[in-house]
């Protein structure tokens, strides 16, 4: 099996004058081509900083290593000039909060037509076409006449779908979106997200969808990863995930979801406590200290990825005797 993008122990730590930061410890995943991978898990498990390492777009202070191989080539490796063609052409991304990301004094219609023109040997006609074009295609109305309109004249729902429209711009094969919904109300977030999996549809996209919500991928993921406290603590199949649940952290995240999917009339859970701090992570299994299950072994050990199933990898040294949690 070939895929599309194979990340492969990667590291990435920050240099700040209180130490070093290990925001992502040993991840390693592979997305395949037509699929769509969930990342989950709460704030600051790693999950931005994972997906700027692979577009290298962390700043200096990011110490960074790895393999990280999409389409044959290295993305480490490589030189800027060529990450410049891979960003923005073969892997979008669409950002954590799109209400920055829009540059607020040039029309929607010119930053979609600037992306394109960037990678694509065209007028700048032809680009603003491709604009019009691409705005129609993420379900934005009247789209001659909006393509000349600023930022502000769109609604949160709108500029989240023209942050989409300029990430598949020239129809990357990739498309990392980081909480694409994040900021929009339950049914324009319901919209975006049928957006994207119409794109997909339509182009044949691979998707990498960045999320701290379990909820918004039930209907979306074909696999999901889950992250805590920048390491990887369980990843399988999304029905594997919900229904046969093998790392206490996931468990929690679940019982936390504020949806249909909990059983009426049961109250709803949250995770006490916080993560660890990733200056000087503490010995033994990082969710320990806020973990039902948890043993003096899981204070001293630090549990590794291991597998419990088909395609189903969970990080706890308790995985054998606990079984499927419910
Ligand atoms: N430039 C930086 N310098 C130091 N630490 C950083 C830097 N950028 C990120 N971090 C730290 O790395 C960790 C992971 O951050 P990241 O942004 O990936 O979290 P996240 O999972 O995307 O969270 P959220 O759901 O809030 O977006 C956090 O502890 C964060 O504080
Ligand atoms: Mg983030």
């Amino acid at each position: 099996m070939t895929f599309l993008l194979d990340v492969k122990g990667l590291n990435v730590r920050f240099r700040t004058e209180f130490g070093l930061v290990h925001a992502v410890n040993e991840v390693s995943f592979s997305v395949s081509k037509g699929e769509t991978l969930a990342v989950v898990g709460e704030s600051g498990s790693g999950k931005s900083v994972t997906a700027l390492a692979l577009m290298r777009l962390l700043d200096r202070t990011a110490l960074i290593d790895g393999e990280a191989s999409f389409e044959g080539v290295n993305l480490f490796t490589m030189s800027e000039k060529e990450m410049q063609k891979i960003r923005g052409a073969r892997i979008g991304m669409i950002f954590q909060d799109p209400m920055t990301a829009l540059n607020p004094v040039f029309t929607v219609g010119d930053q979609i037509a600037e992306v394109v023109l960037i990678h694509r040997d065209c007028t700048k006609q032809e680009a603003k076409t491709r604009a019009i074009e691409m705005m129609g295609l993420v379900g934005i109305p009247d789209s001659r006449r909006r393509v000349d309109q600023y930022p502000h004249e769109f609604s949160g729902g709108m500029r989240q779908r023209a942050m989409i429209a300029m990430a598949i711009a020239n129809s990357p094969s990739l498309l990392i979106a980081d909480e694409p919904t994040t900021a929009l109300d339950v049914t324009v977030q319901a919209q975006v997200m049928e957006v994207i999996r119409s794109v997909q549809e339509s182009i044949g996209l691979t998707v990498m969808l960045i999320t701290h919500d379990l909820g918004l991928v039930a209907g979306f993921a074909d696999r999901i990863q889950v992250m805590y406290a920048g390491q990887l603590v369980e990843t399988a199949e999304r029905d594997r995930i919900f229904y046969e649940t093998r790392n206490p952290y996931t468990r929690a995240l679940l019982d936390s979801i504020p949806s249909q999917l909990g059983v009426p009339g049961t109250e709803l859970k949250t995770i006490g406590g916080n993560p660890p701090s990733l200056l000087s992570p503490p010995p033994g299994c990082l969710f320990q200290p806020r973990c039902v299950h948890a043993t003096e072994d899981c204070r001293m050990t630090r549990p590794e990825l291991k597998s419990v199933g088909q395609n189903h990898l969970s990080r706890c040294l308790r995985s054998s005797d606990l079984g499927v949690l419910r």
